[in-house]
């Protein structure tokens, strides 16, 4: 096996080595991740059929992509975290022991390359050379998690020079699962139709990916190690590994406060993360450092230091628009890769909201002619785009700086039609803790054993990526709020409160800077607010108004409503995710739930006129 002479770490070397033997692919091809190999890489996709290169003018350097039909977003159920014990792993995680896992991966991986080419990509997850950044490095059969890689992350040679001799990194195998017999032809999007696994082993901190091309099944810096190996790294070494975006607040004094933001997935994070303040709030400006992972560490200084460990975006396309996120239209206008969304006639991309009409003519992203009245969706609603983060227009100076950003806030914010209201400051690190536990999301498309429109529990907005027991996971961060002078307040916001009718009692979008500048004002002490039940509230007067007067009091009032029946009921359901993560629960959590049901508590029958002296 020939390796090239800047490849000289032994432990790599070898790792490769028995990868090449196991898997035994017809090429090895060490990514450098220059310009040149990107655009060959392209190339090679246009030839096989993967890519379409889309029109130059409109969209240059840009390619679409359209998967198999069952090989469109993320497989949960096929996802495991294999610790020798169960337990470690807890309930909320499909797990195998990790002899048995290796017994069946052996041999899936036995031959599983032949006929293709195994690319060698070496990445940094955040800035190459942060004391924050880990480095990892992916064997992947697929040339198109080669290119998504390299906008994904910092991949390429110099990650080499990080590794410095015998560097720590994170072994990251990944297979399409279908290996070309001699003669085979090959299919546009490889996949293996019968067998998918998206393997963690957390105590050897490596990856194993077998039988999907797609998104985070495939691009595994992403979930797979920013969040699942990274999170149990995190628990080890105390810090945080977090599905978060990274913000940046500037007031139009030049104040920048930076906030961490917790949302499930379909919650709008991205949209939320380019927010667009509304033009009367003069001077208030939003940056982004991150859409989707931050990984958050404590400075000698006693503060929070967080980087967005990615280099690029990976986001939903259908929804996106002009309106929504100009920022990410922005982002998204070159250099882009687009998955699963529709093409126009002139080769352009199209997707469901991308214009309020829709063009008269497309191509469908299973290929097929699609017009307004086909009846069924032009682009997948998991479609995506993966642009560079340096082409977002709102890209925060400092989102490279190896230091990071300290961090003022931490936001979780569920989609709820009832019960939570529009924002709430919690009253310390420990309800924080709890309140970012208990967090629920109706589901909006039905995940495995959920239907649309049913709360599920999601605790931290992570339910699908801690690497380890919940409980545990909880504990992790009441410990961590003890190690710090001054933990960053914890809020809770929700953007989706309905009336009884169902319409949307708040706007939304660019509208969030007036919660987002209560809370930064919070952060950092000033803006004032009333203290309730659950946490410390704005009242009315307490919010910039300024370009939304036709807002009233009494509309406000409906979206920042606390009904103490409602929240009894809430709370009581909580009982059914403690009781899942029981083994392992913290006694805070217990313990909080308790004050939060005594001050939903009314003493209806306290007649005060029986008192005597
Ligand atoms: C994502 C998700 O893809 O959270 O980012 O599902
Ligand atoms: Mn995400």
């Amino acid at each position: 096996m020939e390796f090239p002479s800047y490849i000289q770490h032994p432990k790599l070397r070898s790792w490769i080595a028995e990868m090449v033997a196991l898997c035994e692919p017809d090429h090895v091809h060490f990514c450098d991740g220059s310009q040149e190999e990107y655009d060959q890489l392209c190339e090679l996709l246009i030839q096989k059929g993967t890519f379409r290169k889309l029109n130059d003018t409109l969209r240059p350097n840009s390619y679409l992509a359209l998967s198999d039909p069952t090989d469109v977003a993320r497989v949960e159920d096929r996802t495991f975290i294999c610790t020798p014990n169960k337990m470690d792993a807890g309930p909320t995680n499909n797990w195998v022991h990790p002899d048995e896992m290796h017994r069946t991966l052996n041999r899936l991986f036995n031959g599983c390359m032949r006929g293709r080419t195994m690319y060698v990509i070496p990445f940094s997850m955040g800035p190459l050379g942060s004391h924050i950044s880990y480095i990892g490095v992916e064997l992947s059969d697929s040339a198109y998690v080669a290119v998504n890689m390299r906008i994904m992350t910092r991949m390429g040679r110099a990650v080499y020079d990080v590794l410095n001799g015998d560097g720590a990194f994170v072994p990251c195998i990944h297979s399409v699962g279908m290996p070309l017999e001699p003669g085979q032809e090959d299919v546009p999007w490889p996949c293996n139709h019968e067998h998918k696994y998206i393997v963690h082993f957390p105590i050897e901190r490596s990856i194993w990916s077998y039988g999907s091309g797609y998104g985070g099944n495939a691009l595994l810096g992403k979930k797979c190690f920013a969040l699942r190996i990274a999170s149990a790294i995190a628990r080890d070494e105390g810090w945080l590994a977090e599905h978060m975006a990274l913000i940046g607040v500037e007031s139009p004094e030049g104040e920048k406060t930076y906030v961490a933001a917790a949302f499930p997935s379909a919650c709008g994070k991205t949209n939320f993360a380019m927010l667009v303040p509304p033009k009367e709030m003069e001077g208030w400006k939003v940056t982004t450092v991150g859409d989707d992972i931050a990984w958050i560490k404590i400075g000698e200084d006693g503060r929070l230091y967080a980087i967005n460990p990615e280099a690029g975006f990976f986001g939903v396309a259908p929804g996106t628009n002009t309106k929504s996120n100009p920022n990410a239209m922005a982002t998204i206008s070159k250099n882009t890769i687009f998955t699963n969304v529709a093409m126009t006639p002139e080769g352009d991309v199209w997707w469901e909201g991308m214009t309020e009409e829709p063009p008269a003519e497309l191509i469908d992203w299973q290929g097929q002619p699609w017009t307004p009245g086909s009846g069924r969706k032009a682009a997948h609603p998991n479609a995506r785009f993966t642009a560079p983060a340096s082409q977002c227009p709102s890209i925060d100076p400092e989102w490279e700086n190896p230091a990071g950003v300290p961090i003022s806030a931490f936001i979780f914010g569920g989609r709820r039609s009832k019960v939570t209201p529009l924002v709430f400051q919690t009253f310390n690190w420990i309800y924080g803790v709890y309140m970012a536990a208990t967090m629920g999301s109706e589901q909006t498309a039905a995940a495995a054993g959920s239907k649309i429109g049913e709360v599920r529990r999601d605790p931290f907005a992570m339910l699908p990526f801690v690497g380890y027991h919940m409980g545990s996971y909880f504990n992790h961060w009441l410990r961590f709020g003890r190690l710090l002078p001054e933990p960053p307040r914890i809020f809770v916001v929700n953007w989706f409160r309905r009336d009884d009718e169902g319409h949307f009692l708040w706007p939304g979008f660019g509208q969030n800077m007036r919660v987002l500048r209560w809370i930064v004002d919070r952060a950092n002490t000033r803006a004032a607010g009333t203290e309730v039940g659950i946490g410390r509230v704005p009242r009315y007067k307490d919010l910039d108004w300024r370009g939304m007067e036709d807002f009233t009091e009494e509309q406000f009032d409906e979206v920042m409503d606390i009904d103490p029946e409602a929240w009894k009921q809430e709370i009581l359901s909580h009982e059914e995710l403690f009781v899942r993560l029981w083994e392992r629960l913290p006694s805070e959590m217990v313990s909080v739930r308790e004050l939060l049901l005594s001050s939903m508590w009314r003493e209806p029958n306290w007649d005060i006129s029986h008192r005597t002296e």
